[in-house]
């Protein structure tokens, strides 16, 4: 069977895009990252793609004079690897609207919170001062609204007394994120998930409601 080509998009360590290419070689995700893209150079996500012989490279926003060059830039290179979709993991750049409508319904972030709740940065700290019970992380679909894409599904946790931001971080990425993005990939190379009318569908099924699952549940 054809083996469904990704491009994943980081900006950092690369602890989801490990967790993709990890989900890969154990065969629970059909599919193949085809290149790892970069806007940042020397970051540890591209020690990672080399680690696993995957074609990767940097396209650095700061040689850019402007967004929509920098998009079309990133366009060019994840087409030319023939890949099918787009993986956001931990990129750290505001695309444009051009670029996100380019792949609409074939791209997928995934946002340490459970959102709606806390879009944009610092989330693990926001939850804290709201005295939240729970936190968790989202995998969406990208729209042109930062963070704001139809959510597949949730991953959550308690927040326990003993929590700061960086322990939240921490177990957010063990507990939640390093299972909850490589399930939802999966979907999609797979061809299960879809996004239909601005609605996620699972096995032809529309979501009503983003998936939600306690990844703490013996705690
Ligand atoms: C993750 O927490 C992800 O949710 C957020 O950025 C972080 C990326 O971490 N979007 P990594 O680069 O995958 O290690």
């Amino acid at each position: 069977m054809k083996r469904r080509r990704l491009a994943v998009l980081v900006s950092g360590t690369g602890r989801n895009l490990a967790a993709i290419l990890d989900a890969m070689r154990r065969g629970e995700i059909r599919g193949q990252v085809s290149l790892v893209l970069s806007n940042r150079p020397g970051v540890r996500a591209l020690d990672i793609a080399r680690e696993h012989a995957i074609p990767s490279a940097v396209i650095d926003h700061r040689d850019y004079a402007d967004r929509p060059q920098f998009d079309a830039a990133l366009a060019g290179a994840i087409d030319a690897s023939g890949a099918e979709a787009v993986v956001l993991a931990g990129f750290m750049r505001v695309l444009t609207g051009e670029f996100v409508q380019r792949y609409t319904g074939r791209m997928l972030n995934i946002h340490p919170s459970l959102l709606p709740l806390y879009r944009g940065l610092r989330t693990h700290q926001r939850a804290l001062d709201d005295g939240q019970a729970t936190h968790g992380a989202s995998v969406h679909f990208v729209t042109p609204e930062l963070d704001g894409g139809p959510v597949i599904k949730q991953g959550r946790i308690h927040i326990g007394p003993e929590d700061t931001a960086d322990s939240l971080a921490a177990r957010i990425f063990a507990e939640v994120e390093c299972r909850l993005y490589p399930e939802v990939v999966g979907w999609l190379t797979s061809g299960r998930l879809r996004l239909r009318h601005g609605r996620p569908e699972l096995d032809g099924e529309p979501l009503q409601a983003p998936l939600l699952e306690d990844y703490d549940a013996a705690r």
